[in-house]
């Protein structure tokens, strides 16, 4: 087991940024070093006081870091995983896990191998909000689960009309397995696990090939045109019999700029989680009905909080305590299992098993 002070490297600085918040607030930890190949890196290491390096394979020569964050481009997760493991580092990896399931099959065979920590950032998953209503089902108030609606629907976030998300190679699909992993991993999550047997999904490009609707971004940018979707629906068959359905968008004539959240419908009661423009405050309603059949709606005031915080606290206590290492990687790879059938299933117009 590594022993504390931890020594940490970050890889990327768009939402490795978050990161280098989350490792400030452990007491045991030291960011030692920040790689990235832009301006923005030089100046997070920087304000850590850390050492900076450009590629990631400079970052990961240095002996005296013990563990990294890959917060790199979706196209480079299996990459430099896969290279941060052969360097003996542990490695918590941005989400999604990886662009396939074969690429994701691999960080889990490589961080066996190589008795590392892997573990996955879920960070919307660690939300405060969303424990709670993990909280509440656990208690048994909802009874059994049998359906679910999960979104994350923007009307104008495309995340930079040139940036490396809107690259098949680099993003391996757009808002899908960008917004809609969390949206299916909180899912997953909130119902318990249940196997997913079957989805049928489709796909849409409206916007983004007409170069509208993107955001202000300092992404890191490619050349080329719009190659992902702009809009995904999918149906997930459970294994028991549960359904959910997943609704996500980068772009679109909707109602709201940036709306996410999740509805749970249980044989005694119901959740709601809704997250309008990253507005913190009352997101959630529990609805039950009283014994004389009068419905509530319970609005519970819930600190915000959780996040990126709550996930590097547990890669710190899965590397220096043996904690379990959560989010998992094994959930990573479930949910990169579902996206591929819902990009397979668009593809070829029909209902993929699992
Ligand atoms: N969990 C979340 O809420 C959340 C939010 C945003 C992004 N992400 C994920 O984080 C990852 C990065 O997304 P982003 O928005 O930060 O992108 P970004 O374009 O803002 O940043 C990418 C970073 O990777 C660096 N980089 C690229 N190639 C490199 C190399 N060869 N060596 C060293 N550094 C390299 C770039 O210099 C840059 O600092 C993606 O996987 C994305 O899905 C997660």
């Amino acid at each position: 087991m590594t022993t504390a002070p931890l020594r940490v490297g970050i890889i990327g600085s768009g939402i490795g940024r978050s990161h280098a918040e989350g490792y400030a607030t452990q007491s045991r930890v030291t960011i030692a070093a920040i790689a990235g190949l832009d301006e923005r890196s030089k100046t997070l290491a920087g304000s850590y006081g850390a050492r900076h390096y450009g590629e990631y394979a400079e970052l990961l020569a240095q002996p005296d870091i013990d563990a990294v964050s890959v917060c790199v481009p979706n196209g480079l997760h299996a990459e430099v995983t896969l290279a941060a493991l052969a360097a003996g580092k542990h490695v918590l990896v941005e989400k999604p896990l990886a662009r396939t399931p074969a690429e994701g099959e691999s960080m889990l065979a490589a961080a066996k191998a190589a008795d590392k920590i892997l573990m996955i950032s879920f960070n919307h998953r660690q939300r405060s909000d969303v424990q709670y209503i993990k909280q509440i089902i656990e208690s048994g108030r909802l009874g059994r689960i049998y359906y679910a609606k999960s979104y994350w629907m923007r009307r104008a976030g495309i995340p930079g009309i040139n940036s490396w998300f809107v690259n098949k190679n680099m993003a391996g699909g757009g808002p899908l397995i960008d917004l809609g992993v969390h949206m299916l991993d909180i899912a997953m999550y909130l119902m318990g696990e249940p196997t997913p047997v079957a989805v049928n999904a489709a796909t849409y490009a409206e916007f983004g090939p007409r170069g509208q609707k993107g955001m202000n971004s300092v992404r890191q940018t490619v050349e080329g045109k719009y190659e992902v979707e702009d809009l995904a629906t999918a149906m997930i068959r459970l294994d028991g019999g549960a359904t959910l359905q997943l609704e996500t968008s980068w772009a679109s004539h909707g109602p709201n700029g940036d709306d996410f959240g999740i509805i749970l419908y249980g044989t005694e009661g119901g959740a709601e989680l809704q997250v309008v423009d990253y507005h913190n405050v009352k997101t959630v309603r529990i609805f039950y009905d009283e014994a004389n059949g009068t419905p509530v709606d319970l609005v519970p005031n819930i600190k915000p909080g959780g996040g990126h915080v709550d996930v590097i606290n547990n890669f710190v206590a899965a590397i220096l305590d043996g904690a379990p290492a959560i989010p998992s990687a094994e959930d990573g790879l479930r949910r990169t299992q579902v996206i591929d059938a819902c990009y397979r299933s668009s593809a070829e117009g029909r209902e993929i098993r699992l």
